[in-house]
């Protein structure tokens, strides 16, 4: 199973994104968090500056929305320039109806979950997915404490999948409190792309948090 890093840019310096973008051109691609102070109690950035970030950034953009209406909202994100494009299944009238929109449109469509909403209803839907984000926060706010109750979830969803991808490349994406900790105990439960904001943008060095985070996820059995 291959790994992927993706640090998440509410961590870094949001007057010189630019900047903080080069300093993880290691990662497989930059988190993107947007938030709209209804869905979340926090508030980040819109469709501007993604559309901004995906010229200039070294990386595929990852882009979270944490945003109402996401029916209506994400498709013009993927316009904008992102790789991959994940909405919320609480923000949604119709996951599958707009992640097909969002496939048509050329990008990788991606659901999430917040820590108390159950996958179950997912499992049966998963070929409609690229990705599956299981959140280990709450969503908002960076630098919280990881939820360990979160883990039965990704376990059931790689069961659900397979390993090595199994018959379907469906990907399980974790985001909150993932740090050197709690990153191999998460491996090991099946998730297989990692966003890690305060543990990246903390470090004196993130392409080595990077390496390092990426070193432990690849062999989790070991650590
Ligand atoms: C939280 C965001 C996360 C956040 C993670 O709602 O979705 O992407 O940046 O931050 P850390 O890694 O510090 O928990
Ligand atoms: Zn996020």
């Amino acid at each position: 199973m291959t790994v992927q890093i993706n640090p998440s840019i509410l961590s870094a310096d949001p007057a010189n994104l630019e900047a903080e973008l080069a300093r993880i051109s290691t990662a497989d691609a930059a988190h993107v968090d947007v938030m709209d102070g209804h869905f979340v109690p926090n508030l980040t950035l819109g469709l501007p500056v993604v559309a901004r970030l995906a010229q200039v950034s070294p990386v595929p953009l990852d882009v979270h929305l944490m945003i109402d209406d996401a029916d209506r909202w994400a498709p013009q994100y993927a316009a904008a320039g992102a790789a991959s494009v994940t909405f919320h299944t609480e923000a949604t009238q119709a996951p599958v109806r707009l992640a097909r929109e969002l496939r048509a449109g050329g990008v990788r469509a991606a659901v999430a979950v917040r820590p108390a909403t159950p996958v179950e209803p997912l499992l049966d839907l998963l070929g409609e997915f690229d990705m599956v984000l299981v959140m280990t926060v709450e969503p908002g706010f960076g630098g919280q404490s990881f939820i360990e109750g979160t883990l039965p979830k990704v376990r059931r969803l790689r069961q659900a999948i397979g390993s090595d991808g199994g018959p379907s490349t469906v990907r399980v994406q974790v985001d909150g409190g993932v740090s050197r900790t709690t990153i191999a105990r998460i491996a090991r439960a099946g998730a297989d792309v990692f966003v890690a904001g305060s543990a990246v943008y903390g470090a004196d060095d993130p392409a080595a948090e990077i390496a390092a985070l990426r070193a432990l996820a690849e062999a989790p059995h070991q650590a």
